[in-house]
């Protein structure tokens, strides 16, 4: 399906792998999750525990406690060790979708069992907002929620499925963005069912 334009700088790449390459990902994902296993996040302020689990890969890893607040960090928080490299395929979807962009340094893998969501945050943890987020999904599809840079702002929601890719840069960097909901049984990819999320993040400044 052709790209669509859901707002300025946010590009919907319906189908953007197919089913061979949503596998090999999904092959991929599942070898990240053995060296770097699946941690479940809280809020900074609260404490509540996030109901998506996360793990990551690349130089840097997205965390959250309530000690440390929102951050990247070089290692697991758990097993203390570096975070698995990252696939050459998602290096090959960021040329692809970011052209241009300096190198990804994060990678964050969210795992959404069907009762699962993630309510409307902006990406801010990073220091260059010119640099575009890309989003790939696995797995049941999800009601996406994506808004404007106010909170309050208007919201439309689409409907992402397995192997679609989202560009989230230029006027949509600071978009406020969050998953409703998990659709059961609508990928048969995950043989447990849920959805995998992974989203592309270049953290530190591009280099001069
Ligand atoms: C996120 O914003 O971190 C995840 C978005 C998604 O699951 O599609
Ligand atoms: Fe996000």
């Amino acid at each position: 399906m052709k790209p669509l334009m859901l707002q300025e700088g946010c590009i919907w790449h319906p189908g953007w792998l197919d089913g061979r390459a949503q596998q090999d990902l999904l092959e991929e994902v599942r070898a990240i999750v053995r060296a770097a296993p699946l941690f479940r996040p809280v809020m900074p302020k609260t404490g509540t525990p996030f109901s998506v689990m996360m793990t990551n890969c690349g130089p840097l890893g997205w965390v959250s406690d309530q000690v440390g607040g929102y951050r990247y960090q070089p290692v697991h928080p758990e097993t203390g060790q570096p975070w698995p490299p990252m696939p050459q395929s998602l290096l090959q979807a960021w040329a692809a979708l970011a052209p241009g962009a300096p190198p990804p340094e994060a990678c964050l893998i969210n795992f959404y069992r069907t009762d699962a969501r993630m309510s409307l945050h902006q990406d801010r943890d990073e220091a260059d907002f010119n640099v575009p987020v890309l989003s790939l999904s696995l797995g049941d599809s999800a009601i996406f929620r994506m808004g404007g840079v106010e909170r309050r702002g208007k919201t439309r929601s689409v409907k992402l499925a397995s192997g679609d890719a989202l560009v989230f840069g230029g006027a949509a960097r600071l978009a406020f963005h969050g998953i409703d909901r998990v659709l059961a049984g609508t990928s048969s990819l995950l043989k447990e069912g849920g959805r995998i999320n992974l989203t592309l993040r270049r953290v530190s400044p591009a280099p001069a």
